[in-house]
């Protein structure tokens, strides 16, 4: 049969912002784990949709491990962000490295995109992705495509919403 498209993506964000946890539902339900721990490093996770095959680099978001994340920016055709929505206090540090991430030789000059998860929506003091977007700014990224989804990846919610768009993108 026809062979499916084939992306590579890089899962990046804060530590305990759910990235794990997101590629684990994307699974199919017989792969999936319960026992999620935090990453040491990085993994590598793959999973399929309707027109795609991805191999995700599922990274660590831990301070120490940061610097791991840029040896991954070239080699990849797209980037997953993620955020704790509840994580007030840190999400100037998320800003950070975001903008860490835009300046970096390998990203700089391309039109990758960017699908941001706001994730954790539904804990009651979740902030909003239009807000979470408006802290982080993303507004100001204008030279590639880039979208935010509210997510929950305990069930799923808005992972798919995410993911179609992304299939667009990647195309
Ligand atoms: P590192 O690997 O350390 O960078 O963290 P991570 O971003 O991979 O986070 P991980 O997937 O390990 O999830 C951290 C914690 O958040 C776990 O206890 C998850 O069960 C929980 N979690 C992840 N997503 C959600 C969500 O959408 N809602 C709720 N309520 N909890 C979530
Ligand atoms: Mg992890």
């Amino acid at each position: 049969g026809l062979k499916k498209k084939e992306a590579q993506i890089i899962v990046v964000g804060l530590d305990n912002s759910g990235k794990t946890t997101i590629l684990n539902r994307l699974k199919p339900d017989n792969e999936q784990r319960h026992d999620i721990v935090p990453t040491i490093g990085f993994t590598v996770e793959q999973f399929q949709t309707k027109s795609l095959k991805f191999t995700a680099f599922d990274m660590s978001g831990q301070g120490r491990y940061r610097n791991l994340w840029e040896a991954y920016y070239q080699d990849c055709n797209g980037i997953v962000f993620v955020i704790d929505s509840c994580d007030r206090l840190r999400l100037a540090v998320a800003k950070d490295e975001l903008d860490l991430l835009l300046e970096n030789e390998h990203i700089r000059n391309r039109r990758i995109p960017i699908l941001f998860f706001a994730n954790k929506m539904d804990k009651r003091d979740a902030m909003s992705s239009v807000k979470c977007s408006a802290v982080l700014g993303l507004e100001e990224i204008r030279d590639k495509p880039w979208h935010i989804c509210a997510s929950n990846a305990l069930t799923g919610e808005g992972l798919d919403e995410g993911l179609s768009w992304f299939a667009d993108q990647v195309k």
